[in-house]
């Protein structure tokens, strides 16, 4: 099964910025990232064993922080709209890199490219003037586990911070 690290919304979060997507881009190729799929991947781990993830996530420590969400980008290589904070807050790079290093030990092999805090909210957009961001609250006091099924996703376990 494919599985990711990620951090979710709350509820109100995501519907915020669920309608934010859905006003920002309105042609019909457009796949507007559906409310209860709107997260912020920290690590993807593809086909991997879900009990050595449960394993690294333990070891996890990381301070409990917010989610700044202050810009929405269009990147034109993957066609993609997403929104996120300005610059990584240092909180959650140290979570992120507390993460990564406990994958390494449990010997899982990750990208090595920077980690880009981005929450994807439009896949196939077009480049356009996106309307301003609402201001929301994304509180992170945990993370969670994720299973990737068809068009799915299952939550398999959450860490708390
Ligand atoms: P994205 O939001 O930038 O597309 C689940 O697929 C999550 O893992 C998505 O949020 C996706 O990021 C991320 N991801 C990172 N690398 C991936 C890969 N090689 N294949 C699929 N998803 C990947």
């Amino acid at each position: 099964m494919r599985i990711f690290f990620a951090l979710w919304p709350p509820p109100e979060t995501a519907r915020a910025l669920g309608r934010w997507a859905l006003d920002a881009q309105r042609q019909a190729e457009c796949k507007v990232t559906d409310e209860a799929k709107i997260h912020l991947t920290l690590a993807f781990l593809g086909e991997a064993d879900h009990e050595k993830a449960i394993r690294a996530a333990r070891q996890v420590a990381a301070r409990v922080h917010t989610l700044p969400l202050e810009q929405a980008r269009y990147w034109r290589e993957n066609r993609i709209v997403w929104a996120g904070p300005r610059e990584t807050p240092a909180a959650l790079k140290a979570l992120h890199e507390s993460l990564s290093m406990a994958l390494y030990r449990e010997q899982f092999i990750l990208e090595r490219r920077p980690f880009t805090a981005h929450v994807t909210l439009i896949r196939k957009a077009r480049a356009a003037t996106l309307p301003p961001l609402p201001a929301v609250e994304w509180p992170v006091d945990q993370f969670s586990l994720v299973r990737s099924a068809g068009s799915s996703y299952q939550v398999l376990q959450r860490f708390p911070l």
